[in-house]
């Protein structure tokens, strides 16, 4: 349905003939509650002969289903003359006009609760909804550079998440990262904008260094070809133990606000530093010692995240910082008279420039190597320059919160306000400790095997393939369904802000919350759906004799209920996208599985040899007559439930379960 005009034509099949009125924020072409208050807001102008964009703004969508879909918040209409507004409600009952749109409304205090009508209701969503098919929920025109011109192109967002450190584990941080930049990037899709998925890999810099150092001293190849990730972790492990006392006298020294010259120009500081330079000089040894590792790290990271289901467009990482770009943004700091000399180091003072809070950060080491801060900053201005991007979004974990808001400040003290605007830094709290029993340094390969293992134990079966082919609107995401499912259910249960713990308890959880009855009640749907169609897919469309759904069959709560949620969830992701927190669309999608769950729980009594269910359901009077038309009706349903909660698993990154 591509025009208001179209969609008013289908209104006026139901009895409704006025066009909509225009109200800019509103949009009825993607969100079908918009219909309605459209609808509502003009009735109301009406008769109050109120403005009609006010009238709207007045109306909102209900939180409670059990109270009503829409409300309106009566004072927000600023009735003339009225002394009680309570009062005022009850008479605007009266007053408004019928609608076949809506049941009679009710007042309740200062609102008036308005249910959608249930005759009306299926014809209008249904076909709304499946018209749409996988792009309901979508709001493309969010992502243009002039909404009002498709023609105009989309902006274009970098995403850069996950960027793990070579070497390193794959910490808390990494996969948090990796799971809610994932969730980012497919929300700025969902509302249209041209999305660049970036690995910034922390492939430079003193922990490469440091590990140079141990291989030089313990690396061995034959070890390393036989489990080169493990004997990876092995060697950088050992080293970093044999460097801890110099680290803390460095640490102890800077405390007490003494000069750390001393301690970091000799023993493992000063080979390590050594080996750094020998890279930021380009020197070729030095070179193919970083590619080496890399390469290998980056061929096992591969697969991990494939079973994750997180794709990335670009490895970029801090090695490919340009120099000249670093030089530059000195040679502006220097002479915007930002930078100091302190101990031998360049640094910034942020207290000189009115920013108390953000204390002091070296850009260039008293080695005459750069820092992550200075990468940091030379990347903002590199990419920008490579992607010509409308926005950038860092999804790093909240202990950098303060390093962001240097790199943003600094970029506005180089005279660049412009590309500080276009950055945000989505952070998130830390996992407090991964599964307890195993060991601390862990790859995302491990990590995910560890999740699976839970699940395994918690008789969850997991189903691997879900490349189930036909079915073109199941979620895409991840080759390891139960070990990701559960895993999400406990990253995705809270806001971003909060950590957690590995809960097993959580992760394996099949209700309230949870990833897992997302994907069980999605494979059930499946089912039933193949059982409708019957052995030849009759109940597809485009079938010569395809009966008519009979919509009478939908006219019990249980379909009602379903068809008011499912009207909600271009409200939801819109909501999900302005915050970018996921746990509320994890909450929405988990209420229509419970509703779609009471719904087949139904159908299951009342139908034939039922499944896996059995007892005496609510509603054991005889079942009303199936006809193929009543059986279109509900498999029109189901897809469309199908098609609402594949969506949003999708978002999340729940992949289906075979
Ligand atoms: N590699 C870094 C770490 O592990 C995270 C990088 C975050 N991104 C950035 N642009 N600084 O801490």
């Amino acid at each position: 349905m591509a025009s208001l005009t179209e969609l008013e034509g289908r209104l006026a099949g139901l009895g409704l003939d006025s066009p909509f009125p225009d109200v800019p924020a509103a949009n009825a072409l993607t969100k079908p509650i918009d219909i309605y208050r459209l609808h509502l807001a003009s009735l109301i102008a009406a008769t109050l002969e109120c403005d009609v964009a006010a009238a709207y703004e007045a109306i909102l969508t209900a939180t409670d289903l059990t109270l009503a879909d829409l409300a309106v918040v009566v004072p927000k209409l600023k009735p003339k003359d009225v002394k009680d507004i309570k009062e005022f409600a009850i008479e605007l009952v009266q007053k408004l006009p019928t609608s076949p749109l809506y049941a009679v409304p009710y007042p309740d205090g200062v609102q008036l609760r308005f249910f959608f009508s249930q005759k009306t209701l299926p014809l209008l969503m249904l076909p709304y909804i499946r018209e749409r098919g996988t792009t309901y929920g979508e709001d493309h025109a969010q992502g243009l550079k002039d909404p009002t011109n498709p023609e105009g192109g989309q902006k274009k967002i970098v995403v850069e998440f996950s960027s793990p450190n070579i070497p390193g584990d794959f910490n808390g941080s990494h996969l948090r990262s990796t799971i809610v930049g994932g969730f980012v990037a497919k929300m700025y899709e969902c509302m249209g904008w041209d999305v660049v998925r970036m690995n910034y890999l922390g492939d430079w810099g003193k922990d490469l260094a440091l590990f140079a150092v141990g291989w030089d001293k313990y690396g061995s190849e034959e070890a390393l070809e036989a489990d080169p990730l493990d004997y990876i972790m092995d060697v950088f492990g050992k080293i970093k133990a044999d460097f801890q006392p110099e680290s803390d006298a460095s640490k102890q020294a800077k405390n007490e606000s003494k000069s750390t010259a001393e301690i970091e120009s000799q023993g493992i500081f000063a080979q390590r530093d050594g080996f750094f330079k020998k890279l930021e000089d380009k020197d070729e040894e030095a070179l193919a010692f970083w590619k080496k590792f890399r390469d290998i790290i980056l061929t096992k990271l591969e697969p991990a995240y494939k079973r994750l289901g997180v794709t990335f467009d670009e490895y970029s990482g801090e090695s490919q910082s340009l120099q000249v770009t670093m030089a530059e943004i000195e040679a502006t700091l220097s002479a915007n008279g930002v930078l100091q000399e302190s101990d031998g180091s360049q640094i910034i003072n942020f207290e000189d420039h009115g920013n108390k809070g953000l204390g002091t950060v070296i850009v260039r080491a008293r080695t005459g190597s750069s820092t992550y801060f200075l990468r940091d900053l030379a990347a903002a201005v590199d990419r920008e320059k490579k992607h010509a991007f409308d926005k950038m979004i860092y999804v790093v974990a909240s202990k950098q919160n303060s390093h962001f808001q240097q790199v943003f400040k600094t970029l506005e003290l180089l005279g660049r306000e412009d590309l500080a605007k276009k950055l945000q830094h989505v952070s998130f709290g830390d996992i407090t400790g991964m599964a307890p029993h195993v060991k601390k340094t862990m790859s995302l390969g491990q990590i995910l095997d560890e999740c699976a293992e839970i699940m395994k134990t918690a008789g969850t079966e997991d189903g691997k393939d879900n490349e189930d082919g036909g079915d073109d609107a199941a979620p895409s995401c991840g080759g390891d369904p139960a070990a990701v499912g559960g895993l999400l259910s406990l990253d995705l249960f809270g806001k971003r802000s909060h950590g957690y713990a590995f809960d097993k308890k959580r992760m394996t959880a099949e209700e309230g919350d949870s990833c897992r009855m997302l994907q069980q009640e999605y494979a059930k749907l499946v089912s039933v759906i193949a059982e409708l169609r019957g052995p030849e897919g009759e109940g597809e469309d485009g079938g010569g004799d395809d009966p008519a759904p009979d919509h009478a069959a939908l006219q019990k709560d249980e379909s009602i209920d379903l068809l008011r949620m499912m009207a909600q969830y271009p409200d939801v992701t819109a909501a999900t996208f302005k915050t970018l927190e996921p746990h509320g669309l994890l909450s929405y999608l988990s209420r229509l599985a419970e509703a779609s769950a009471v719904e087949l729980e139904e159908e299951d009594d009342g139908g034939d040899d039922g499944g896996d269910e059995d007892g005496a359901g609510p509603s054991s009077a005889a079942p009303e007559e199936e006809t193929a038309e009543s059986r279109k009706a509900k498999l029109m349903l189901y897809e469309c439930v199908k098609q609402v909660l594949g969506h949003g698993m999708n978002l999340l990154g729940v992949p289906p379960i075979g």
